[in-house]
């Protein structure tokens, strides 16, 4: 071969090996048009969930005697904790403890109250925190109530009563009885579930899908005549062991209580057991196959349902969260279960659980981080005072700015593939194709477009152009990343390494914005459009 030729085959290897190591690759590119729009993000997104379970209630957010307390009993570390992540809805008080609870325990003078065995998390009940303290620290912080009866060892009349004690303002037996507890005033409390993931097989007084479908029809038939106002709740699929079938309990539950209730409750966890940040950064994916699979069940009801003008029935996530390390039979016993420590590959997760909520919002109008102090929690405690753990601040960035309309982002980027692997404890197993590293959702309110973006690349920053199909970007744009110095790093009393911090603002150039978004982090920008 000539001197030429060796030149030329010079440069094709070179080439080559540019174009493989990709030092020419395209931007990824996220594409926001204002006209295409999902649908109304409801504020109820951003909900959370007190349960009777380990230090939630007692040790969390009350605490009778400490010196951290006011003269109520509340934390009031914990109350501007809970303040500042703007918590729009509250479940409340279970959970599997639900299923065993009696209201009646709850109120009335604290020291007549009758203690019980608690025996979801084997703990011992005192009541002292019931009803009322409940719609104390709601009304504290400025959260929507929900209540959970209990459809498990629970009656239809009890249910019935408890609605009366709290929604009628005077007359009959319940309603005076609260009055006479020295709350003059009914506190109207709207959203209702009736009974707690009553197709699982833990469950204190599990159903079957049609023995739990008549019984929360009569349920719901005697809260309706006390409150005709309130909502009600189906509890939906919680169970996706290999051996259940959730569509089929949906499918039932949604049959037969399509002219009742206003939403379907699911219930999601996930982990990262045989840790694999890749599978694990994947399981939000899997709650969004879910959600598509039940929008598609409701509208196959909605079709033979007789509702009237009523809205169509909508999904309440209202548990979700990561759960995996706190899940043996010690980690989920007594006053300190379920006791999760977490670190920032679960908060990456937190954030793509909060992008699917805004993807689907025209059928997701509901969504509870379970729980909120303590237990699964995003707010931890000692006797001392508290931190912050991190999968608060997604949840925070979301809950002060996600609001107005959803908008269907278009997002091309590189996608991995993941193993097979188990999502949850006990659940079946999926296997993940087409994972798009960049996870993204974006929100419209008046000119403000707030995107979100989880980069779940593990080492990897990802150059993006940012385009706006409806006209330029105006002003500069304000980023907030929530980032740490690895995927395991976490917080604890004294340490922050992982936490929100603003970095700054950007200018974009007419319609296109260039932003590189770090290897394993959540960014949030705050832009305007023309
Ligand atoms: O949030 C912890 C528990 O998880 C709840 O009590 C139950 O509903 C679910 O199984």
């Amino acid at each position: 071969m000539n001197l030429k030729g060796t030149k030329i085959l010079l440069l094709h290897a070179f080439l080559a090996c540019v174009l493989i190591s990709g030092s020419f690759a395209q931007n990824a590119r996220i594409k926001v048009d204002l006209d295409r729009k999902i649908g109304e993000i409801d504020k109820k997104l951003y909900g959370n969930f007190v349960e009777h379970l380990g230090r939630c209630v007692y040790g969390g957010i009350y605490d009778e005697g400490s010196p951290l307390s006011d003269d109520r009993g509340f934390r009031k570390d914990v109350l501007e904790a809970v303040k500042d992540l703007n918590v729009t809805i509250t479940r409340y008080p279970g959970g599997n403890f639900v299923s065993n609870y009696h209201w009646i325990d709850g109120v009335g003078p604290k020291d007549e109250r009758p203690p019980r065995m608690e025996l979801a998390w084997a703990r011992l009940e005192t009541n002292r925190f019931g009803t009322n303290e409940f719609m104390e620290f709601a009304r504290e912080i400025g959260t929507e109530p929900y209540f959970s009866v209990n459809m498990g060892t629970g009656t239809i009349e009890e249910a019935q009563q408890w609605v009366e004690y709290c929604n009628v303002k005077e007359g009959p037996f319940f309603a005076e009885l609260r009055k006479k507890h020295g709350y003059p005033e009914p506190w109207n409390i709207k959203y209702w579930s009736l009974g707690n993931e009553m197709d699982g097989f833990w469950q204190m007084g599990h159903l079957n899908a049609e023995d739990y479908a008549k019984k929360a029809r009569e349920a719901a038939k005697l809260m309706k005549l006390t409150s005709p106002d309130i909502k009600l709740i189906a509890a939906g699929s919680s169970n996706y062991r290999p051996n259940a079938d959730p569509n089929e309990w949906n499918a039932t539950i949604l049959k037969e209580l399509r002219d009742v209730v206003d939403y379907l409750a699911l219930h999601m966890y996930v982990g990262n057991p045989d840790d694999n940040y890749y599978n694990y950064l994947s399981t939000p994916l899997v709650l969004e196959e879910r959600t598509k699979v039940v929008k598609g069940l409701i509208a196959r009801e909605m079709e033979n349902a007789n509702r009237g003008k009523r809205d169509p029935i909508y999904i309440a996530w209202d548990e979700y969260n990561s759960w995996y390390r706190a899940r043996d039979a010690e980690t989920m016993a007594g006053t300190r279960a379920l006791e999760e420590h977490y670190n920032l590959e679960d908060a990456l997760v937190i954030a793509g659980f909060l992008n699917v909520f805004i993807r689907n919002a025209d059928i997701v109008k509901m969504a509870n981080m379970a729980q909120l102090v303590n237990v699964i929690a995003p707010i931890f405690t000692n006797e001392e005072g508290l931190f912050i753990q991190t999968i608060y601040y997604p949840l925070q960035l979301f809950a002060q700015n996600a609001h107005g309309t959803s908008l269907d982002v278009f997002v091309d980027c590189e996608n991995y593939s993941t193993d097979e692997f188990f999502i949850g404890l006990g659940e079946s197993i999926t296997q993940q194709d087409n994972v798009p590293y960049l996870d993204v959702s974006a929100s419209a309110n008046g000119d403000e477009v707030i995107i979100n973006v989880v980069n779940r690349h593990l080492e990897k920053d990802i150059e993006t152009d940012i385009i706006s199909q409806s006209g330029e970007f105006s002003g500069s744009v304000n980023i907030f990343e929530v980032n740490g110095p690895s995927v395991k790093a976490l917080n604890d009393f004294g340490k922050t390494e992982v936490k929100t911090v603003e970095k700054g603002t950007v200018k974009a150039k007419g319609e296109v914005l260039t932003y590189r978004f770090p290897a394993h982090s959540f960014t949030q920008l705050h832009c305007k459009i023309k």
